[in-house]
């Protein structure tokens, strides 16, 4: 059957201007033209036969010039007409392409012509669009959808999944504009699959309510937790400085406003590098001792790295003279990179990565942590595999930054080194990414070689199998070569309006218009464009079996609560103990 069978006396009005995407409609009949809003859809006959060029509505004029702007009442005189419709193209929709019926394609092979007819898509039409649309990229059981079309809501919209997760994608919004709840609905359904793979950063700990069999829950160990000496068994994760690379351990230990900065560097470069030597030694590893470099995740000592850089600070060498001892060339010129480096080892909060239990100090853990990383769900046992939430939400912030780009730059490093023919794609979410792939690495206290390392998966990530999903409230602090990357948008509302600008610019040229809606949209409704949507199209995101725990607090209805029970000395506790108990 043919959904656009329309018959002359149906059109809106006739194409008076045609640029490469879009086109000027002038209106006569007032009534159609109130009828008109913006964001509708509507069909231009082509000068194909079989073939309707769909466009959407993406501005409307009506010639009463009081209302207009400067700019509009020029356009309107230069077109010499009154009551005129520009429409956005945005595909071709065909009758019959090759083999199937009612195909729509994001291509343009024609454009209008002058005089050609415009058609309303409502009603049974649109439905019928729709569900062409839907039949098109839902077929297959498993299609991934995150919910209705706002035009439609009868019509579920499919995203192509493989173009969404190999092709990079963003989901930005507001505070409270729904970017988890879309997150939980992704997850739900990739948790679904057989075989599964990705790994979501949490950093407020607010996913830990999805709960499903692809899903496994890690955290990062907080100062409560590194005593207990847990495991991969109780969810729990450390993160061992032994796989920082150089540049991170620089960017955490020398302050590089300090003259003797170079000198430090330099240092740690020698005595990581003496430290792996020797742990290889230790354990017989001697064919990698020739192989190895300061930035080969091999365990050592810190505490031998501790104790050289302490000897090198007072260290006393022969003199000229027989019998005479002068100062060594480091003397006293380390003892405040050697309080830093003590202050960091003993510091509670960072025991995760500086001071974790022995196991994780030994050569075979590695292994098991990227066995729990990159396992796919079909190897879920009790601690692996699947959907892996992580919860930094006890990981002090100013070492954020490292700690995750670092657990990314494993996954993806065990990527290239994998064979091609083995690689299992996964895929990162990064919910509040700002905080950690700025656009400015000052802003986050230098972490130069972790923006790096996003902007390496951002750009070769495809080619290993690794997608990133780029979550925050604050797209224009986030990492522009990041963003950049990315080929799909759902963009949740948003209101300031330097971050609509970001999105407005990484969109493909001619969907400029439909960013208008960006600050308007409901909670829970998302502008959703990219390689993975066939319709560029507002959506009415569907709710989450289980909701992501935002723990927002409703200020009024708790001020008018009474015999709530005083939890201060709790808290106090806490902040002492460094640790939620
Ligand atoms: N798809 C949705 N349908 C209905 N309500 C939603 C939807 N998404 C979000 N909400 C509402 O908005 C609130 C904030 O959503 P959340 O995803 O936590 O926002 P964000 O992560 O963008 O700050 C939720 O607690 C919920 O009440
Ligand atoms: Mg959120």
């Amino acid at each position: 059957m043919k959904i656009f069978d329309y018959i002359e006396e149906e059109s809106l009005g006739k194409v008076i201007s045609v640029d490469t995407t879009s086109v000027v409609i002038q209106i006569e009949n007032i009534d159609k033209l109130r009828s008109m809003q913006v964001n509708r859809l509507v069909a231009l006959r082509s000068s194909r036969a079989g073939q309707h060029l769909v466009g959407m509505v993406h501005k409307i004029i009506r010639k009463t010039l009081l209302d207009m702007t400067e700019e509009e009442i020029e356009e309107q005189q230069a077109i010499n007409s009154d009551n005129t419709v520009r429409i956005t193209l945005i595909g071709t929709f065909y009758d019959k392409y090759i083999d199937n019926l009612n195909v729509f394609r994001r291509t343009l092979e024609t454009v209008p012509e002058i005089d050609a007819d415009c058609f309303s898509i409502d009603g049974p039409k649109l439905t019928g669009f729709m569900n062409a649309i839907s039949f098109q990229t839902g077929e297959e059981i498993d299609a991934l959808s995150l919910g209705s079309y706002a035009l439609d809501d009868e019509a579920t919209a499919y995203l192509d999944a493989n173009k969404f997760f190999q092709r990079h994608a963003v989901i930005v919004g507001s505070t409270g504009s729904g970017k988890s709840w879309t997150t939980a609905k992704l997850l739900e359904q990739v948790a679904n699959l057989d075989n599964c793979n990705a790994i979501l950063f949490d950093l407020h700990g607010e996913y830990h309510t999805l709960q499903d069999d692809g899903i496994k829950h890690f955290k990062i160990a907080g100062p409560g937790e590194v005593d207990d000496e847990k495991g991969f068994e109780e969810g729990v994760l450390y993160f061992p400085y032994w796989l920082l690379g150089y540049e991170d351990m620089v960017d955490m230990l020398v302050d590089r406003s300090d003259k003797n900065a170079p000198n430090q560097s330099m240092l740690i470069s020698r005595t990581v590098n003496d430290a792996k030597r020797n742990y290889l030694n230790e354990i017989g590893e001697t064919d990698i001792i020739n192989n190895y470099t300061v930035d080969s995740p091999i365990p050592y000592s810190l505490s031998y790295v501790l104790d050289m850089l302490k000897r090198l600070d007072v260290e006393m060498v022969p003199g000229a003279r027989e019998n005479t001892t002068k100062q060594g060339e480091f003397y006293g010129k380390l003892s405040r990179f050697v309080a830093r480096l003590e202050n960091k080892m003993n510091d509670k909060r960072l025991a995760f990565m500086m001071n974790p239990p022995d196991a994780v100090l030994g050569w075979e853990w590695m292994n098991q942590l990227s066995e729990v990383l990159l396992a796919g769900k079909e190897h879920l046992s009790d601690q692996k595999g699947g959907v892996k939430i992580i919860d930094f939400s006890e990981v002090p912030s100013d070492i954020l930054p490292l700690v995750i780009s670092r657990v990314a730059n494993l996954v993806f490093s065990l990527q290239q080194w994998m064979e091609k023919e083995n690689r299992h794609p996964i895929s990162l979410l990064c919910d509040e990414a700002h905080l950690y792939i700025p656009d400015n690495p000052n802003s986050i206290g230098n972490f130069e070689a972790a923006q790096k390392s996003f902007e390496r998966i951002a750009k070769e990530g495809r080619k290993y199998g690794v997608g990133l999903v780029i979550i925050s409230q604050r797209p224009s602090e986030v990492n522009r070569t990041v963003l950049s990357q990315c080929n799909n948008f759902i963009a949740m509302r948003l209101s300031n309006l330097e971050d609509q600008n970001v999105i407005k610019r990484l969109l493909p040229d001619n969907f400029g218009g439909i960013t208008e809606i960006l600050p308007i949209l409901d909670k829970g409704e998302a502008l959703v464009v990219g390689d993975a949507c066939l319709l560029p199209s507002r959506i009415k995101i569907s709710e989450p079996r289980n909701k992501p725990d935002s723990g927002t607090i409703d200020f009024w209805d708790e001020w008018m609560r009474t015999g709530k029970e005083s939890v201060i000395d709790k808290a106090v506790k806490s902040w002492r103990l460094q640790s939620m108990q």
